[in-house]
């Protein structure tokens, strides 16, 4: 990693966006040095979509094609060149419901980075707070990690713990999750995007973590 596009950031959402609004804040704030060049949407009415808007930042609802779970070759491929052409380096899934595949990884390798609702390797996949929920687990919580080909199995590279209260639902719960998350993805972004992370296999080590600043 030593590149001179590194603060540049593309965000990929399917939602409403709040962990990108919270990413944008933090860049507003002065906290996150970095800058959000394109927002892509595979859902066409996303609140993602209407918060990078307002914020006056280039977005683009981009037709995910005939399948479920993932892009298609086309989307793939509109993906990857609109990012190229926004000169990001960093690739930020905030909420993007779909799995991403062979050429979208080797586009921007070891550069995709994904936030999940749970403490992984527990509860990979579709709404974790719900599985959580009905394991009964005490703790769950939030995940940042590296894109590879598994799902959400890639490198962490950090991880917040949130309480399950006895009383929870699936709303309660999610959203205390979700205030984790906002607190954690500009953090881990900071360290990601002015080089504190060293990344060996599955071994990520922060040299410095400017939280502690
Ligand atoms: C977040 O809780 C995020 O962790 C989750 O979707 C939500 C998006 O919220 N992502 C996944 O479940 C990925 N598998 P947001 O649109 O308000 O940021």
């Amino acid at each position: 990693m030593g590149s001179d596009n590194q603060h540049k950031i593309g965000i990929l959402g399917s939602g409403k966006g709040s962990n990108f609004l919270a990413i944008q804040n933090s860049i507003r704030s002065g906290y996150l040095p970095a800058s959000v060049e394109i927002v892509l949407s595979d859902v066409e009415n996303a609140g993602i979509l209407t918060i990078a808007q307002d914020h006056h930042i280039p977005h683009h609802f981009v037709n995910p094609g005939r399948f479920r779970s993932r892009l298609d070759e086309s989307a793939e491929a509109e993906c990857i060149r609109l990012l190229r052409e926004s000169g990001v380096y960093w690739v930020v899934l905030a909420g993007f419901m779909r799995v991403l595949k062979g050429a979208f990884l080797e586009a921007f390798a070891d550069r995709i980075v994904n936030i999940h609702p749970s403490l992984l390797p527990s509860f990979p996949g579709l709404h974790a707070w719900e599985q959580a929920l009905d394991y009964r687990v005490k703790y769950t919580g939030v995940t940042v990690h590296l894109v590879d080909r598994g799902v959400d199995t890639g490198t962490i590279l950090a991880q917040h713990p949130v309480p399950v209260m006895d009383d929870d639902t699936s709303l309660t719960l999610h959203q205390r999750i979700q205030q984790a998350e906002w607190q954690l993805y500009p953090r881990v972004l900071k360290n990601l995007v002015t080089g504190r992370y060293s990344v060996r296999g599955r071994n990520a080590v922060l040299k410095e973590d400017h939280f502690q600043a």
